[in-house]
């Protein structure tokens, strides 16, 4: 299907992506010192079921260095600790349509990493603001770069936004935060993020360990029934075995594990810290219709 044409019908994706706003806002207020990422994550895809929809993708909980693809496992009962530089991405779908919206929070409210914050945010709200429909994808990034050095720090230059589709949380497009690297336009109609990482590092990531994230590759063997009930849940989106609901499904996860994609942790090449923010937006008659803005009541 083509990304001008989202089905299953927007409304599907407003929903989404009010419900993903909602459990983003709930991560952010949740992120206070001593508190854990795994009763975080817990709490935010939590949120997203309970009001309809289903995660998207594990809640990405990247502290500090990690950019991206941290999610913790069921084990995970470290800390979040005062001056925490803390993003809380998250995905939400209904039916497959999906939304993705991130932003980014200092454990214990202090003002040491304020600048980093706005920067990412400037960057978001300049890109969103730059969106056209058959306008260059290119003024976006251009747009998002010069927002982030205004204020002395570095986009990240290898993490882009991306087009979405049904039940594919980056589809065919790329969104890059540094200009001159995409010649594509956006299309009427079409829904995509817009996702910039401001650091006071490098500009660039490397791939860390393995985290918990992972996306099946292509449908199991239809006689592995656990393997085939996970795919018919998660489909080709991200998932992680915290999310299994029995030891069989536990097993089948290491025994289906050449099936499986496994995402490496981003972390910052210069050892910067990151600062994240995303929306999902429809590319409208207009310019950018914002999808995942916080509700009235803060989600
Ligand atoms: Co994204």
């Amino acid at each position: 299907m083509s990304g001008a044409d989202p089905e299953p019908g927007l409304e599907r994706w407003r929903d989404a992506a009010r419900i993903a706003a909602g459990a983003r806002e709930l991560g952010l207020r949740l992120a206070v010192p001593g508190a854990r990422r795994r009763e975080i994550a817990e709490a935010v895809e939590g949120y997203v079921r309970e009001h309809g929809a289903q995660p998207a993708f594990p809640a990405n909980l990247s502290r500090n260095r990690e950019a991206a693809h941290y999610t913790p496992d069921a084990q995970d009962d470290a800390r979040l600790e005062n001056g925490d530089l803390l993003k809380v991405d998250v995905g939400a779908h209904v039916d497959g349509a999906v939304a993705d919206t991130a932003d980014t929070v200092e454990v214990g409210g202090g003002h040491r990493h304020a600048h980093l914050i706005s920067a990412v945010r400037e960057g978001l709200a300049a890109g969103v603001r730059a969106v056209r429909p058959g306008g260059a994808v290119d003024d976006v990034s251009r747009a998002v770069a010069e927002a982030i050095r205004a204020r002395g720090l570095l986009p990240i230059r290898d993490l882009t936004g991306h087009s979405i589709e049904r039940y594919l949380l980056h589809a065919g497009k790329s969104i890059p935060n540094v200009p001159g690297l995409s010649t594509e336009r956006f299309l009427p109609g079409e829904i995509v993020a817009i996702e910039p990482f401001a650091t006071n590092g490098e500009g660039r990531i490397e791939n860390g360990p393995f985290g918990h994230i992972v996306r099946f590759r292509r449908p199991p063997p239809t006689d592995d029934a656990e393997l085939s009930a996970l795919y018919g849940r998660f489909r080709t989106l991200p998932f992680t075995a915290r999310w299994a609901r029995s030891d069989a499904e536990r097993s089948a996860l290491d025994r289906g594990r050449r099936l499986l994609q496994s995402y490496p942790v981003f972390l910052e090449r210069g050892g910067g810290l990151v600062a994240q923010a995303e929306h999902t937006v429809l590319v409208g008659a207009n310019g950018a219709e914002v999808l995942t803005r916080a509700g009235p009541a803060g989600g």
